[in-house]
């Protein structure tokens, strides 16, 4: 219901925004540390945090590492952190059989976490590109993606993580029955209370680059994701893709790039009021930083305007980045 507002000069905009404290009263949306989830990136060896060239403050971390920021994120308040392996190119074949190796990187980093941050919540990413020859997201015969065979290897893969311990899986895949096929086999499994957070929403954008630099699957990709992932001119399709997601047994949700996306996100939580995230991928990263490095933009503004905004387009929470930067923020340190 919309009140009644008088009219001009009864009404004065300006009124309510005068002083910090008048402007802190009426304000509609906030960020807290508790809306953010880290995506952090794994690497084998020990003690090693090493730079990633195109996302500049953002490194990827040995297992030991992982474990320190796991503890850092915990001190600041973030109640999440979601893992990336990058995984040694030897170990990437045509079947992606290390994707639900128990032992692989991600497994490890998920126990090890676990063992010494227990009430963090440990997010993984479900899908076949950090492991596979050809770098996409499915497995592939004759330049095609194949759907149903990757939904099994899928369902593998996420169990493995499952019993690594982690607490939300993340299919980022984009293939269909993805969802219902995993959320059967936790059950049968045993794993009634592992968490989907299903990349329902996600489009095929340009603003992954950088993060797939990250996981050293740039190089590998052969073609485009564009049989798998959503057109960016679609937005009834991503209702659709919710919807069908929730029914197959999806705890929450998440759309896609962020930013460029903020309709999706508003259009998702009015329609069906379920947990909604949103995802400030790589690209979106990499454009504040590097402005703000270049001194053309405000850093720290931009970052926290940009994170308030996926809170007033109706998100739950945001991955991102600048999470542990914005924590420091908001419990006012620097
Ligand atoms: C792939 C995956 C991607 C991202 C998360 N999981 C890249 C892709 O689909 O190519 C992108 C995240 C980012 O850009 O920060 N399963």
């Amino acid at each position: 219901m919309r009140p009644i507002q008088a009219a001009y000069p009864h009404a004065r905009f300006r009124r309510t925004r005068r002083t910090d404290a008048l402007r802190r009263l009426t304000q509609e949306y906030t960020l807290t540390t508790g809306d953010l989830i880290w995506p952090l990136f794994v690497r084998d060896g020990e003690n090693i945090e090493e730079p990633i060239h195109s996302m500049p403050g953002v490194v990827r971390r040995s297992v030991d590492r992982i474990v320190a920021a796991a503890e850092e994120a915990a001190s600041l308040g973030i109640p999440a952190v979601c893992l990336f392996p990058y995984t040694d190119p030897s170990l990437k074949t045509e079947l992606c059989e290390e994707a639900w190796n128990p032992c692989n990187l991600a497994n490890r980093a998920i126990r090890a976490i676990k063992a010494a941050v227990p009430e963090l919540a440990v997010m993984t990413d479900v899908a076949l590109d950090p492991y596979n020859a050809n770098g996409h997201d499915g497995l592939v015969r004759d330049g095609i993606i194949l759907n149903d065979e990757t939904v099994e290897a899928l369902v593998r893969m996420a169990l493995a993580q499952a019993e690594a311990g982690a607490d939300i899986l993340g299919p980022s895949d984009m293939m269909d029955g993805r969802i219902g096929a995993m959320r059967t086999a936790l059950e049968a499994a045993g794993h009634k209370d592992v968490a989907i957070l299903s990349y329902s929403a996600k489009y095929a954008s340009a603003f992954y680059g950088p993060f797939r630099d990250a996981v050293g699957a740039s190089g590998a990709l052969k073609g485009d994701k564009k049989t798998y992932q959503m057109d960016p001119g679609n937005s009834d399709e991503a209702l659709r893709l919710i919807e069908r997601d929730l029914r197959e047994g999806a705890d929450m949700v998440m759309v896609k790039p962020g930013m460029p996306y903020l309709d999706i996100c508003r259009r998702v939580k009015d329609a069906f009021g379920v947990p909604t995230y949103a995802y400030q991928v790589s690209g979106e990263y990499a454009m504040i930083r590097g402005a703000a490095d270049r001194g053309w933009i405000k850093g720290e503004a931009a970052m926290m305007e940009s994170l308030l905004c996926f809170k007033r387009a109706g998100c739950d929470g945001i991955l991102t980045y600048f999470a542990p930067e914005a924590a420091r923020l908001l419990n006012g340190m620097r």
